[in-house]
């Protein structure tokens, strides 16, 4: 039988190695990976990727300063990364490194095409360059003292022969694609911007450089090395090996469904890497969505200011789920998010032990006190049943509906209005004075009670599996429930799947 489940392919930027990766980084991926689990969650077939960016000029000045091989340098920091996602728990099925053979060879046959195509040319290049960025910048682009006008940090001068690809070429093309794919580029913001910026001119983009050599090589010409832009966003095609065998994973992962970026790299991803593909003739990713920036006490985190946060302590204090927790609901994406620690203590306690925990623990003891830890089928006996078993349905629905618009802190919203709504449902049932009744109405009340908090519980541990993947299992075997892994959205749409006599 064929493989007939509709594919989902979904990237994150690759990180620097430059140095260790801060809590922005992790807010990137950890949005990326509740994407990606949500939607295997709806039944697709996900592909994510994530990976490391290792060429270039500033890495290999970092190497050269450490007295190590650019290669050994990136090598340690990148298995730092690999931790990080692991204690993340972070689900990528892939991580690409630039420095792959099969990465390299993608690039180098990538970049012959676009020159047997006569897109990539050779000439001088005479301008400004933001090594940290790794940008080119025109003299009229610079911010005062030439500065670079993204970061603001100072731009060098260069003026070496490099290898140009003809941008200007497909600025019409590019138009024509943005307005018949509006969605393209999101938020909306980010679209106008770029259209202004496309608008105003496009000039041709060196994509060589002959100043260094830590870099793929340019194989028609050895001492050039390809521009570490160029290199890196060939990575979402390069990571499903095209030219290996018949190229059954890129045949079924691209083009991309959605690379997640932050807002400062949009410009590459939605004009440079689509014009590449323009002219590679390849189809286009379908998606890039640019988020905001993590900032710490209100200001941008950078290692002068000493204020950048190691994801590493958090974890291990607090755990994965705090902080994936924390970093979703937080902040509404697209928008910058601020983290302070006693903002983040309080909202894990105040969500995850006391809303959550509590409705958990609770639910369980008085499964165990009042039935020997037997839960009963019942159907709705009264109002306050009706109200949270159609609760339960339409919250799934609305969590699915947001998180399909990737409004992941609305559709977390909505989950913890149920939780909080099923509290409350304890309160107004009051089991402990039904436990006490001899009346047989009271007694089914008590039972139903008991299994609407218990299915209520299902429904919430499938819903907050893709932010909360260590504890959600948890909540399905606390309540006696196997199968967690197979669970589906659908799974949370229906009231009543717990089978009568679960132990
Ligand atoms: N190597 C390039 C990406 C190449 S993708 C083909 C790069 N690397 S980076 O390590 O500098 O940044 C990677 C991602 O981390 C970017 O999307 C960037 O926006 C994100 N973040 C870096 N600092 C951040 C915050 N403070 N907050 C949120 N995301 C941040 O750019």
């Amino acid at each position: 039988m064929g493989d007939t489940k509709k594919t989902y392919y979904i990237t994150t930027p690759i990180y620097y190695p430059s140095a260790k990766l801060h809590i922005g980084h992790t807010y990137c991926t950890s949005v990326a990976d509740t994407i990606a689990r949500f939607k295997r969650l709806a039944g697709y077939d996900v592909r994510f990727l994530t990976g490391s960016d290792e060429h270039g000029q500033k890495i290999q000045r970092a190497a050269e300063a450490q007295g190590i091989t650019p290669l050994e340098y990136t090598t340690n920091i990148v298995n730092g990364f690999k931790a990080l996602w692991e204690k993340m728990h972070i689900s990528n099925d892939d991580f690409i490194r630039t420095t792959d053979e099969r990465h390299e060879k993608v690039v180098q046959a990538l970049f012959t095409k676009a020159y047997e195509k006569g897109d990539i040319y050779k000439a001088e290049y005479e301008g400004w360059y933001c090594t940290p960025d790794e940008t080119f910048w025109t003299e009229q682009k610079l911010g005062p003292n030439h500065t670079c006008p993204d970061c603001g940090r100072p731009v060098e001068r260069v003026k070496e022969e490099s290898y140009f690809f003809k941008l200007g070429k497909y600025t019409d093309q590019w138009l024509k694609f943005i307005e018949e794919n509006p969605d393209f580029i999101q938020p909306e913001s980010r679209r106008n911007e770029m259209i202004q910026f496309v608008k105003q001119g496009l000039e041709d983009l060196a994509v060589s450089r002959t100043s260094f050599d830590w870099g793929i090589k340019v194989p028609f010409d050895p001492k050039h090395v390809v521009y570490v832009w160029f290199d890196a966003l060939v990575n979402y095609i390069s990571a499903l090996s095209p030219f290996d065998g018949d190229g059954e994973l890129y045949k079924k992962y691209w083009p991309a469904d959605l690379h997640l970026v932050g807002k400062e790299i949009v410009r590459f991803h939605t004009i440079i890497w689509p014009m590449m593909l323009m002219s590679l003739e390849l189809p286009l990713p379908k998606k890039v969505f640019g988020h905001g920036w993590m900032i710490v006490d209100g200001t941008k985190m950078s290692k002068s200011l000493g204020n950048v946060i190691d994801p590493i302590p958090l974890i291990d204090t607090y755990g994965a789920d705090s902080l994936r927790y924390y970093l979703l609901s937080e902040i509404t994406l697209g928008n910058d998010g601020n983290f302070t620690l006693p903002n983040f203590v309080t909202k894990i306690n105040a969500d995850l032990s006391n809303d959550l925990g509590n409705l958990l623990n609770r639910t369980i003891a008085m499964i165990e006190k009042y039935h020997g830890g037997v839960i009963t089928k019942c159907d709705d006996m009264d109002d306050l049943d009706r109200d949270v078993s159609t609760l339960a349905v339409q919250t799934a629905k609305d969590f699915e509906a947001a998180m399909e618009n990737m409004e992941l802190n609305k559709a977390i919203k909505s989950v913890w209005a149920f939780i909080g709504r099923m509290n409350k449902y304890i309160d107004e049932t009051m089991p402990w004075v039904l436990a006490k009744s001899e009346d047989a109405h009271d007694k089914a009340r008590l039972q139903s009670a008991m299994y609407h908090l218990a299915e209520a519980l299902r429904i919430i541990a499938i819903l907050v599996s893709p932010v909360i993947p260590v504890g959600a299992p948890k909540i399905w075997d606390q309540l006696g429930l196997t199968g967690f892994g197979s669970a589906t959205i659908e799974d949370a749409k229906v009231w009543g799947l717990i089978p009568t006599g679960t132990k």
